[in-house]
């Protein structure tokens, strides 16, 4: 795969909030106030607010045909992903998230569970635009290298994983998402309780999540996902969701796309570590300072009291 369309199968993971300073701290300041008034002060002034885009998916919409039809694309994404792409242009413009990437108004708008209005249009874009790049045209079959060596760690066989994948997928109640992620550490976040705080860092897990929320509010890196709200098979599987996600898996999961997901998240976990690890020491160092500080005035007031005596 070219450098740049693995980059672009990674953008999604691409976040200010999480590669650069983590959830804590972001979250706690934000408050959710609608104003329409600064928006229009600030249109008259000529500044541009951000704006988020509908993306298409990166395939023609019958490229997937016939595992998931055109007719399902032009509802799918033709009408359910532009309605929230529209509805969230609308939430956010004249607020303090109107220039925020979407990574960061969903991270903000999580808060802690108690979710602000503008969540579930934000997360539901972003979890169609990485759906649709979690499919290709003549995808499906197993995967291979660093990425099938994990998936046999983690979940004995890559039938193993199948099996979980599908399992999630089918008994996730009602509307929502089932997800292959990479778990890179097990403490609770500033944004949310973690989930599965017992398993171990840096592995391979399978989550399920309801309605729009996805696994970036737990601070974990999603790699692949399916969607299984109703309207991402009716018309082509009718109630037969097990149908449309052994399809998934069998004809359309791009493991190309998991692939650079994968190194993509191993990176952001490297940095962390780093960024964690230059903190430990410049603490230390600052530490090591003032305890040889202390010690000197000591020894003075020490010195000074002798010279007294
Ligand atoms: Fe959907």
């Amino acid at each position: 795969m070219a450098a740049s369309a693995a980059a672009a199968i990674a953008s999604p993971l691409k976040c200010g909030l999480i590669s650069s300073q983590g959830f804590s701290g972001s979250t706690r300041s934000f408050q959710w106030r609608k104003n329409e008034k600064r928006n229009v002060r600030k249109a008259s002034r000529g500044v541009i607010t951000a704006k988020i885009d509908l993306r298409p998916p990166p395939y023609s919409l019958d490229a997937l045909e016939p595992h998931m039809s055109r007719e399902t694309f032009e509802y799918h994404w033709g009408k359910h992903h532009r309605a929230y792409v529209d509805n969230l242009n609308k939430q956010i413009v004249g607020t303090e998230l109107d220039t925020k990437t979407l990574e960061d108004i969903i991270l903000l708008t999580y808060n802690k569970g108690d979710l602000l209005p503008p969540f579930n249009n934000a997360a539901q874009v972003w979890n169609h635009d990485f759906f649709w790049e979690s499919m290709k045209p003549g995808g499906g079959g197993k995967p291979s290298g660093e990425l099938l060596e994990l998936i046999n760690r983690d979940f004995g066989s890559f039938e193993g994983f199948v099996n979980e994948f599908k399992a999630a997928a089918a008994t996730q109640f009602g509307s929502g998402w089932a997800w292959l992620v990479y778990k890179a550490n097990r403490i609770d976040v500033g944004n949310a309780v973690n989930p599965r705080p017992s398993d171990e860092d840096k592995k391979l897990v399978v989550v399920k999540s309801p309605n729009a929320v996805n696994p970036l509010v737990w601070d974990y890196s999603p790699l692949l996902t399916i969607d299984v709200w109703e309207h991402a098979y009716y018309l082509d599987f009718q109630n037969r969701r097990p149908d449309y996600i052994s399809t998934f898996m069998e004809k359309l999961v791009s493991w190309d796309a998991v692939n650079s997901r994968l190194e993509a998240a191993k990176a952001r976990a490297a940095e962390r570590e780093e960024e964690e690890e230059r903190k430990k020491t410049e603490y230390e160092d600052n530490q090591a300072d003032l305890d040889a500080r202390e010690m000197y005035l000591e020894s003075s007031d020490a010195d000074d009291d002798s010279e007294a005596d």
